[in-house]
């Protein structure tokens, strides 16, 4: 089969996962009105693995990813069937915490979106809402901590009551991901995070994701290939609002089993 040209340290190390399916999803459809934009999609995400789902524009992918922490849910017209799981526990059950529970499953979106406060109130938001900080020294520590994670303390150590929508983009996105982390969660959702960053903000994130899949189960939309190449431990190919195939990441890109993957990843379309 044609496989697209791409290269795969074999010293990348595998990510040691505990084999416990992290969260799930059952024949799940959205539908924006009367549009099915997703067809019934099943999938598992092992805990502690960084999943990168791709696929032309418009298939499904963000969607697909809302759904994942109810993000779906502040869009007036679109509903959600089917089931999604977190630890087994079913995320739309009407007595589930929706605050909680993206507290537990965070998400970074495309465009960095800092509140206009000062990095340090960026950070402390989410622990002091969730109850996380009873003292000014438990918020410095988190704030650090965070920082130190998001590869960004260094930078902005000295400024963190400069307001976050002053920094690059770069370091906003950095900033983004450090308010997610402060709050402890256990998936962290990233819809296309460097799609608006140069070349050494991405590879500083991409660094980023390959240290926090230690500690994380990581989902993330990416329409970059070699980033999904470099990240990921599987890949989710979508189509037309259908997961046309999951696997192996490597397995994938050089032995795809579905002829529209192989011609998505090889550029005859998307
Ligand atoms: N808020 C919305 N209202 C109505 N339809 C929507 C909405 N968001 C997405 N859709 C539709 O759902 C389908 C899937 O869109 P989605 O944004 O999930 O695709 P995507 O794979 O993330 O695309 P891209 O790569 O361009 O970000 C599209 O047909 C889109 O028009
Ligand atoms: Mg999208």
């Amino acid at each position: 089969m044609g496989a697209m040209q791409m290269t795969f340290s074999d010293e990348k190390k595998p990510t040691p996962t505990s084999g416990k399916v992290k969260m799930a999803a059952r024949d799940v459809k959205v539908f924006y009105g009367d549009n099915e934009a997703i067809h019934g999609v099943n999938m598992d995400i092992m805990e502690n693995e960084v999943v990168a789902f791709i696929g032309p524009s418009g298939c499904g992918k963000s969607t697909f990813l809302r759904c994942l922490n109810r993000m779906n849910d502040t869009i007036d017209i679109c509903r959600v069937t089917g089931k999604v799981t977190l630890d087994e526990r079913d995320i739309y059950d009407k007595s589930l915490d929706v605050v909680q529970l993206r507290a537990q499953v965070g998400m970074v979106f495309q465009k960095p979106n800092p509140f206009p406060k000062s990095i340090y109130e960026n950070i402390v938001y989410g622990p002091k809402l969730h109850g996380l900080v009873n003292s000014k020294s438990d918020m410095d520590e988190i704030v650090e901590s965070s920082l130190q994670r998001a590869g960004l303390w260094k930078e902005v150590k000295d400024r963190l009551d400069s307001p976050g929508t002053g920094l690059s983009g770069g370091q906003q996105q950095r900033l983004c991901i450090a308010r997610a982390i402060a709050v402890s969660p256990e998936v962290i959702l990233m819809d296309e995070p460097c799609s608006a960053l140069d070349p050494i903000a991405t590879s500083i994130i991409e660094e980023l994701i390959d240290e926090l899949k230690g500690s994380y189960t990581i989902a993330i939309v990416t329409h970059n290939m070699q980033q999904a190449a470099r990240v990921s431990d599987k890949t989710a190919f979508f189509h037309m609002g259908d997961l046309v195939e999951i696997s192996e990441t490597r397995e994938i890109f050089t032995n795809p089993k579905d002829r529209r993957t192989e011609d998505y990843i090889t550029g005859r379309f998307g």
